[in-house]
């Protein structure tokens, strides 16, 4: 190379660099619904305190970055309808004065789970197990109640959360037993007659795994060919920071999209702590006792572990991007680490790291390295 052809390039090259501080440092000062806008919408779960104000840090985090929440908890059968003649709206309908008037978007969940469901829903008034006709109507007035009050006001709904086990067989629950598989197909019918505005998701987690997103693909497209309304897959993002691999997470967006159905990530988050491989998910009912050294960032999370959750952040929001045609939302599970499910599961009383903002809602690299991708860098 020439002498002036070095100086040339090493300036460019310099410039380049400064440059690409320049625009990052820029980025950095973006919302990341700014960022996303034109490819998805992009969202964090919100619980109580967040929702009631008594979280400033959080709240000023949702202001600025999302355009759509998910209540992590108060929409669930437990919270909203916890006796058979008493709903709790309170709460929702507080959190809808709030996001409405920021025009944020609000997600319902979860209309029919085995998880955070009272006994009584299965049993009868002088306490019998409920049979199948009976069941079904319980279901019905419960989704009637819940969807027609927020009719035009929630724009979506996790309609059937985790229907299956990890090997594709149907979930032996009340639901699955009592009424027989057909649940599914008669919770989306009854959600569509509520609200036949809203968009209604099946929902789980490891999708990933083969067997399962079969699974789930297989009910999608039959759901589809009877004529029942389901518009997308809640693909819930709890991944750890090596696993699963890109490959399998991206075989599992794909098959969704040419049934033609929206792919929602619906729970995102990035464990970095170490996790033994029969606990990934987020099956609540395994809950073994800590050991230290599944513990092991209680100070704080080391500078190269931050790195590490970074470039997993990154890559994962480099394969959200490449396929944006079929991803319509993003939602992460929590907004700071100081929130996250993950401080209690699957070891209570963890100190975990997997959100993009610390403890004190400072941005991690993690936040960097999503900003960069949405950049298309
Ligand atoms: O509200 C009660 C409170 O009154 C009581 O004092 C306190 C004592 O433990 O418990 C509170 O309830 C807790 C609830 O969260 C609200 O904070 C439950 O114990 C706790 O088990 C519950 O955990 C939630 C979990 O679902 C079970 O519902 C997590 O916050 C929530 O992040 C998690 O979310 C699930 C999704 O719905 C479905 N996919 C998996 C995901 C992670 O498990």
């Amino acid at each position: 190379m020439s002498g002036f052809s070095r100086i040339f390039s090493s300036t460019v090259f310099t410039w380049l660099a400064v440059w690409s501080v320049v625009v990052a440092s820029d980025r950095r000062d973006m919302p990341l619904r700014t960022l996303a806008a034109d490819r998805f919408l992009i969202g964090a779960a919100i619980n109580v305190p967040q929702a009631e104000g008594r979280d400033a840090v959080a709240m000023n985090l949702i202001s600025r970055h999302f355009n759509t929440v998910t209540p992590e908890n108060i929409l669930k059968w437990e919270k909203v309808h916890p006796e058979p003649e008493r709903y709790d709206f309170g709460p929702v309908d507080r959190l809808l004065e709030v996001t409405e008037s920021q025009g944020i978007l609000l997600i319902g969940h979860t209309l029919v789970w085995h998880q955070q469901t009272p006994r009584w829903v299965f049993k009868s008034a002088s306490g019998e197990p409920m049979d199948r006709d009976a069941l079904l109507e319980r279901l019905r007035a419960h989704i009637t109640a819940v969807v027609g009050r927020y009719k035009g006001r929630i724009g979506g709904w996790d309609v059937v959360n985790e229907a299956f086990e990890d090997d594709g067989t149907v979930r032996k629950t009340p639901w699955s037993q009592i009424i027989g598989e057909d649940f599914i197909a008669k919770a989306f019918e009854f959600a569509h007659q509520a609200d036949p505005d809203a968009e209604l998701y099946y929902n789980d987690y490891n999708l990933w795994k083969p067997a399962k997103r079969d699974a789930a693909a297989r009910l999608v497209r039959q759901l589809l060919d009877r004529g029942v309304p389901v518009d997308g897959i809640g693909e819930q993002g709890h991944w750890l920071i090596n696993d699963p691999p890109l490959d399998l997470i991206e075989a599992a967006i794909v098959p969704f999209g040419k049934l033609g159905v929206k792919v929602v990530i619906t729970e995102l988050d990035v464990d970095p702590l170490p996790r033994p491989r029969e606990l990934m998910g987020a099956d609540l009912s395994k809950r073994p006792e800590l050991r230290q050294s599944l513990d092991p960032y209680r100070e704080g999370l080391p500078d190269a572990v931050q790195q590490e959750l970074a470039q997993r952040y990154g890559d994962i929001f480099r394969l959200f991007v490449k396929h944006a045609d079929k991803i319509a939302r993003v939602t992460f599970w929590a907004v700071t680490d100081a929130n996250t499910w993950l401080n209690n599961f699957p070891f209570r009383g963890r100190t975990n790291h997997p959100m993009l903002w610390d403890r004190e809602g400072k941005p991690k690299p993690a936040f960097d390295a999503v900003i960069k991708a949405l950049s298309g860098k």
